[in-house]
């Protein structure tokens, strides 16, 4: 039997696959993210982890485990929480779960679009404290959507899958990314520069992964290149904006509004932004639906037995 330790709670049917394949596993029960020392003598002797973003999987983690180690599975699409060249020098294979949440994280990234643009949040929160003594011709006015401009920052699969959504709404459709997207230029999207695409849009999304080069992409001077009138939307990574600049930028009124997922130091939220009533504050949720978490579970169970039943991997990412 292989020796496989899942750092923390998951669906059912990933626990089932790997019971199913590998004959069983070891599972964290306490859907908390173990303290590293517990992590390093949980995984120690373990062909394979199947981990969750909130795990930092780094070469102490990997030694710790041992060189019988195999397989390292995220149950995630971002894997920014595992060193990779750390894993790919030890034998290590690393693999994701890229596709089956794109839909869930678009769906999600336009909720807070749309919250953010028609200010969900202070007038729900004005709501319910009791404050709503009555409609009137002059609440709570926020901003069209139709017909308005979207600037994607990373223009991978959800990048592209929000860009979709947009059509819905005649939006024209701006995108940054290194490489030539011929996904997005079907969609009629004009790929252009940081600047032309922070000054031109009505609302700018965030879809890169975290990486050394996208750290803090957005920050005070890219924030002040941006309409007044203008939403940032951050479902990718918290590093990849500069929650410090966000909150003085959303203070200040140099953009209208933000709706975010994901923070810099999670669970820690920068004391400021809970300050600015045009912030839309999610608790990283951006998969959360019963059939998206099955299908990422069910995905890095799979991509686990594949790699210990000596197989290749089907969604490796080093
Ligand atoms: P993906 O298909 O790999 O897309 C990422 C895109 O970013 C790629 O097309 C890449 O294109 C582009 N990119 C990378 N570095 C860039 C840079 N410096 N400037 C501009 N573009 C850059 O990944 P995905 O499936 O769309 O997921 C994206 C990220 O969303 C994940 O990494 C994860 O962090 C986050 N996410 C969050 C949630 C949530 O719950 N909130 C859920 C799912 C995913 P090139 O390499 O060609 O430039
Ligand atoms: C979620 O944030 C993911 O990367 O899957």
């Amino acid at each position: 039997m292989e020796r496989v330790f899942v750092t923390r709670v998951i669906p059912q049917i990933g626990i089932d696959i790997l019971k199913r394949e590998l004959g069983g596993c070891d599972v964290n029960t306490s859907d908390k993210p173990l303290p590293k020392d517990e992590l390093k003598a949980q995984v120690k002797g373990r062909t394979g982890i199947v981990c969750l973003l909130t795990d930092m999987i780094d070469g102490e983690i990997l030694d710790a485990a041992g060189p019988q180690l195999k397989v390292v599975s995220n149950v995630a699409v971002g894997y920014n929480n595992i060193d990779v060249k750390a894993a790919t020098a030890r034998n290590v294979t690393v693999t994701n779960t890229p596709g089956v949440l794109t839909d869930a994280t678009a769906d999600l990234t336009w909720a807070l679009l749309m919250a953010s643009a028609r200010r969900l949040g202070e007038s729900e929160r004005v709501l319910r404290a009791h404050a709503w003594h009555g409609w009137g011709i002059l609440q709570f006015l926020g901003q069209e959507v139709g017909g308005r401009t979207l600037g994607i920052i990373g223009a991978g699969r959800i990048g592209a899958a929000v860009a979709r959504r947009a059509s819905g709404f005649d939006m024209r459709v701006l995108y940054t990314s290194r490489s030539p997207k011929p996904e997005m230029d079907e969609l009629n999207a004009t790929r252009v520069d940081l600047d032309t695409l922070l000054k031109e849009s009505d609302f700018v999304s965030l879809h890169v992964p975290l990486t050394p080069e996208t750290k803090h992409i957005i920050g005070a001077s890219e924030l002040q290149k941006m309409k007044s009138t203008a939403h940032i939307i951050n479902t990718a990574r918290g590093p990849v904006l500069d929650e410090a600049a966000l909150a003085a930028a959303l203070k200040a009124g140099t953009i209208a509004g933000a709706g975010l997922d994901v923070y810099e130091a999670e669970p820690t939220i920068h004391p400021a932004l809970f300050e600015c009533e045009n912030a839309i504050l999610l608790p990283h949720i951006g998969s959360a639906t019963h059939s998206t978490r099955n299908k990422m579970a069910e995905m890095a169970a799979t991509n686990c037995a594949a790699v210990l039943h000596g197989k290749a991997a089907l969604n490796p990412v080093s």
